[in-house]
């Protein structure tokens, strides 16, 4: 089913700097920023916080001043002294290297379950659905599947997408698939406008093609 939106992705390349040379290192540390912090903001302070801590090593070894400094800008302090947490942590427990599956990752301070899958799927391009709130508007539209966001409408979508969709990208790894989603998200599938016509998955859609995607995840209220 995704076939056509993989192809878009290709296509419209969109350049962002955690997605040149990509090393786990970096999913880690742009994940964690883009937790709250929007692509454009997160965009203009990743190189420079990577020049500054350019690995897992370099992060272990600063202070909790030291990295608030260097997160200026991205707001939400309490990420950055998790991160130097979650180095120390990687460095002195997994010989520094970014665990490769999810009941590591769950106990890393600072990494939830969307954090978790987004190491595994964009990070490590294993088989995992990273879903946050661009991906659940996203995939909740794809297949018609209304509910209060949150982790009761998460939990269904993430089966439904397994039920599928997992077995074909199987073939090629979760990366692709993840950024397609949420560059889906961000392009044509907002949540206050939703530009059908353009949308590469548009014959698919069930929410698109019933003329009412701004009705998906939650029916708003009137
Ligand atoms: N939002 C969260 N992770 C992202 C990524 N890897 N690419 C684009 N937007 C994102």
């Amino acid at each position: 089913m995704f076939k056509k939106l993989l192809e878009w992705s290709k296509d419209a390349y969109i350049d962002l700097p955690w997605r040149r040379d990509r090393t786990v290192y970096k999913t880690l540390v742009s994940e964690i920023m883009l937790q709250q912090t929007t692509v454009g903001t997160v965009q203009n302070h990743f190189e420079r916080f990577l020049k500054i801590y350019p690995d897992v090593h370099a992060l272990s070894k600063t202070s909790e001043e030291e990295i608030c400094v260097a997160w200026k800008g991205l707001g939400y302090y309490r990420r950055a002294r998790n991160l130097r947490k979650a180095a120390i942590d990687i460095v002195e427990n997994y010989d520094g290297k970014i665990p490769g599956n999810y009941e590591d990752l769950i106990t890393i301070t600072g990494v939830g379950e969307y954090t978790a899958n987004a190491i595994l799927s964009i990070g490590q391009n294993k088989n995992a659905l990273a879903i946050d709130a661009n991906i659940e508007r996203v995939v909740s539209r794809i297949y018609g599947i209304q509910g209060k966001k949150g982790p009761k409408l998460q939990k269904l979508l993430k089966k439904k997408f397994e039920e599928g969709e997992f077995r074909e990208i199987n073939k090629c790894g979760g990366r692709e698939i993840n950024e397609a989603l949420m560059d889906l998200g961000r392009i044509y599938c907002q949540a206050r406008s939703a530009n059908c016509l353009g949308c590469p998955v548009k014959k698919k859609c069930i929410a698109g093609n019933a003329k009412d995607p701004l009705e998906y995840p939650e029916i708003p209220v009137k």
